[in-house]
């Protein structure tokens, strides 16, 4: 195999052919090189499955003897490397305006077909000239396809780095099925609708869709459309062209144009505001955005994911919603439950956010006791995943070795740390010390209130739990010092 050639395979079981297409390239022999001269079809698999940069260009008659010929031959030498290019000659007993039979070549991946010369022409297969040309056309389209071949190769590994890095944790049975549903509908050019509570992992789960999906090398665009200001939603979905209004100096591509062929994420959508709405409508229904200050409509191809946290179908029967729009978005509904709905996920998700900042912060991973975990299990996580994530984080930031279930309470209710120990908390008892009872008392609230405050997720928690209204309860604090 010699780089700087273009390198030949010839499959013809007549000699005198070859002979005939070894005449016909001589003029270009420092050029193009015949590799190999095979007689069928077998022959010539064996050949490029063992060496597939053995060839650049096939030149095949279609009419050999063997098992393997003609379309069945071409497709299999595509699958080997589709970037090898194949040039069929037929004999002239084809008719020249069989294009049916053209089409078939083609579609089997041929990259062009010419009719032998008849048997008395001694010198030439075909015209020179164009035999050559095409020869040179056929190595310029397998260059342009190994070279978009490897970006293709290099890109999809920057997307499965990316992917690693946003992976979905966690094994419970909803997990698992929201995992097969992205799976099942990312391919897809259907819009999602992605419903769930704040910090479920909404906007995770949109982007795997997107990186997953035939859109993955274009762009992924995210939009709140819930802290968007009101007057520039639609300018920023849609864009302006250049002097359509006062301060317009230039012109400005909407968020749509930008994600064209790709994926726009709509978040919080049930934020949007009416006349957004109608707009959003028409670029779903029709491929068309209305750019502000633009006479005719713009075309554009984008996939729509929004998600909301919201009910829409109570927001379209509170009229806040437009109908026709939630029928367009909740093509493929996704739902992805709370946290508390999925407890068995949290010891999976500790795992993976403790790997990670630990990873993040360059400190030694501490050991998670069971207890730690029992206590976040327990808890109800009104912030789903992404409290999850910032409980484990403050845990990590304290450096401790070893994580305990106090500790796990202490983060949890977000308590400033005191010393205390259950067993010991009425020891005074045993010191022999003897105080006058209203002494005792005062020490005995105090040692107990801190100790509810500290097992409470907030004050009112902690007030209810001493039988105490809560003036009486900040009182009883002052007092005993421990606010
Ligand atoms: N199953 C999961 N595995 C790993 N990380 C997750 C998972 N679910 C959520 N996260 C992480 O939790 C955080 C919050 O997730 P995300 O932003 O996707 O939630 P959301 O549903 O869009 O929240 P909001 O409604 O507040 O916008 C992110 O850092 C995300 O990566
Ligand atoms: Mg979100």
């Amino acid at each position: 195999m010699n780089n700087s050639v273009i390198n030949i395979l010839i499959i013809e079981d007549e000699d005198y052919d070859v002979k005939r297409i070894q005449n016909t390239l001589q003029y270009f022999s420092n050029k193009i090189v015949v590799n190999a001269v095979v007689s069928n079809g077998n022959k010539a698999i064996e050949i490029i499955s063992a060496n597939a940069s053995c060839c650049d260009v096939v030149i095949m008659d279609y009419q050999i003897a063997g098992s393997i010929k003609g379309e069945v031959l071409i497709s299999k030498i595509k699958e080997i490397d589709k970037s090898i290019q194949i040039i069929v000659i037929t004999k002239m007993t084809i008719n020249i305006s069989d294009y049916e039979f053209a089409n078939r070549l083609i579609n089997a991946g041929a990259f062009w077909f010419c009719t032998k010369y008849p048997g008395d022409v001694e010198d030439f297969i075909y015209q020179p000239t164009d035999f050559i040309i095409s020869i040179l056309n056929a190595y310029e389209k397998r260059k342009l396809e190994r070279q978009s071949y490897k970006s293709n190769k290099k890109l999809s590994k920057n997307i499965e780095d990316l992917l690693a890095t946003r992976q979905i944790i966690g094994e419970s049975e909803s997990v698992q099925a929201l995992r097969k549903q992205i799976e099942k509908y990312a391919p897809s050019d259907a819009n999602v609708l992605i419903n769930g509570d704040t910090g479920t992992g909404k906007e995770l789960v949109a982007y795997n869709i997107h990186y997953n999906s035939k859109r993955k090398f274009e762009n992924f665009i995210g939009v709140n459309c819930g802290s968007l200001p009101q007057e520039l939603i639609e300018s920023e979905l849609f864009g302006f062209e250049k002097g359509s209004f006062t301060g317009a100096g230039a012109s400005k591509q909407g968020l749509f144009e930008i994600a064209d062929n790709g994926t726009i994420f709509l978040d919080e959508v049930a934020d949007l505001p009416i006349n957004a709405q109608v707009k959003l409508l028409r670029v779903i229904q029709d491929g068309e955005i209305e750019k502000i200050g633009r006479v005719n409509s713009l075309k554009v191809k984008v996939r729509v994911i929004a998600a909301t946290n919201k009910n829409l179908e109570d927001e379209v029967r509170e009229k806040r919603f437009r109908e026709d729009l939630f029928y367009r978005l909740n093509v493929i509904p996704i739902y992805v439950a709370p946290l508390k709905e999925r407890k068995d996920d949290v010891s999976h998700l500790v795992k993976y956010f403790v790997d990670f900042f630990a990873k993040e912060l360059e400190i030694r991973k501490p050991e998670i006791t069971k207890e730690a975990i029992a206590a976040l299990e327990s808890y109800s996580w009104p912030g789903n995943v992404r409290e999850l994530k910032n409980v484990v984080q403050r845990l990590l930031l304290e450096g401790l070795d070893s994580i305990t279930g106090d500790d796990v309470r202490f983060a949890l209710f977000n308590k400033p740390r005191r010393a205390y120990d259950n067993k010991d908390s009425l020891s005074f008892m045993n010191n022999g010390q003897m105080l006058p009872l209203k002494d005792m008392e005062k020490m005995f609230k105090e040692r107990y209130v801190a100790f509810v405050r500290d097992n409470s997720r907030s004050d009112a928690d902690a007030s209810k739990k001493l039988g105490l209204a809560p003036p009486n309860y900040h009182r009883l604090c002052k007092e005993l010092g421990l606010k």
